[in-house]
């Protein structure tokens, strides 16, 4: 019998994908979940003698790290779709292999998406927080007002699985939908949704702008001060994609002039030390990137990193290599 091959996991994971890693793989765990930097990395994989790593959006594989890693690892495994923690180049420089779980979490995440626009445009935080503080007096006619969302014009920036999944959901609220993307998609997944090459043509359009682009270096700080005075007056800004995208502020000096009317957040640059600034603004709903924190999308993010994990130890090309 050939020896299992040695799987260094960087975080606790749902128990049903424990069960099959630790039942195909040599594991080594993380047990008490702490956090891991750099050092940790090099040297649990050093002395674990990892073949692989399996890791989540909490480690960050920089060039640095990567250069570092001992040469017995040869795949890194994200528990994730995006992948803006790994340096991608410097792994496929070093050879390398990465992969991503795609397609798995895009219905948990577009439901957050539309959470966050829901949450925000009918001021939800607000609400609640009037209940649970016994603050519930008679009901007023101009008591608790949000925005309408049924109809409005919402624009996605980046119309990749996840965005194409908000608009989707998106139509059955009537919305107009626009869209902003590297490529124009064929006529039977745009279903009606209006092109723009130019995002800056897309913004006055936008009652609503949803953030379903990728962390980059392209997209850093897409939703800055001179995008967001292309927006009309009282728009909503939505992100469930990565906080670097926003200018945090932008988009707080915004929120508080009026400018915007609200925002919904899943994702903050640094998270989870978020620019506390929000937390003091009542026009923004908040989430701690909870997008695919449902247990169905856990175990299939688990279940898709462990299969792309299988197939190269079995010698076929993972699913969803992205390096
Ligand atoms: C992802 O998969 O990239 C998410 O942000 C993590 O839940």
């Amino acid at each position: 019998m050939t020896e299992k091959p040695t799987l260094l996991v960087t975080r606790r994971l749902p128990p049903d994908v424990e069960a099959r890693l630790t039942r195909d793989y040599r594991a080594v765990l993380n047990d008490g979940d702490a956090a891991w930097g750099a050092d940790d990395l090099i040297n649990m994989s050093r002395d674990a003698g990892a073949d692989a790593i399996l890791t989540c959006g909490t480690e960050r594989f920089t060039a640095d790290v990567i250069e570092r890693l001992p040469g017995n690892v040869k795949i890194l495994a994200t528990f994730s779709v995006g992948y803006d923690h790994i340096d991608v180049a410097a792994a496929s420089a070093r050879g390398l292999v990465v992969t991503n779980t795609p397609d798995v979490l895009t219905n948990a995440t577009a439901d957050t998406t539309m959470l966050c626009l829901l949450g925000a445009a009918r001021q939800a935080q607000n609400a609640e927080r009037v209940l649970r503080q016994g603050r519930w007096g008679r009901w007023a006619s101009m008591d608790m007002l949000g925005v309408e969302v049924t109809g409005k014009r919402l624009g996605i920036y980046g119309m990749g699985r996840i965005g194409q999944a908000v608009a989707r959901r998106a139509r059955g609220f009537d919305m107009e939908i626009h869209y902003s993307n590297r490529n124009r998609l064929p006529p039977e997944t745009e279903q009606g949704a209006i092109y723009h090459a130019d995002p800056h043509k897309m913004l006055p359009h936008c009652d609503f702008l949803s953030i379903n682009c990728p962390g980059s270096v392209e997209t850093r700080h897409f939703v800055n001060e001179r995008r967001i005075e292309l927006l009309p007056d009282g728009a909503v800004v939505v992100n469930t994609a990565r906080g670097s995208v926003i200018d945090d502020d932008a988009l707080i000096q915004a929120l508080q002039s009026g400018k915007l009317a609200a925002a919904g957040l899943d994702v903050f640059a640094g998270e989870p030390n978020l620019d506390k600034r929000y937390l003091s603004l009542s026009n923004v709903f908040l989430l701690p990137h909870i997008g695919s924190a449902t247990i169905e999308t856990r175990n299939g993010m688990g279940f898709r990193a462990l299969d792309n994990l299988d197939a190269w130890f079995a010698g076929r090309e993972p699913h969803d290599r992205v390096a």
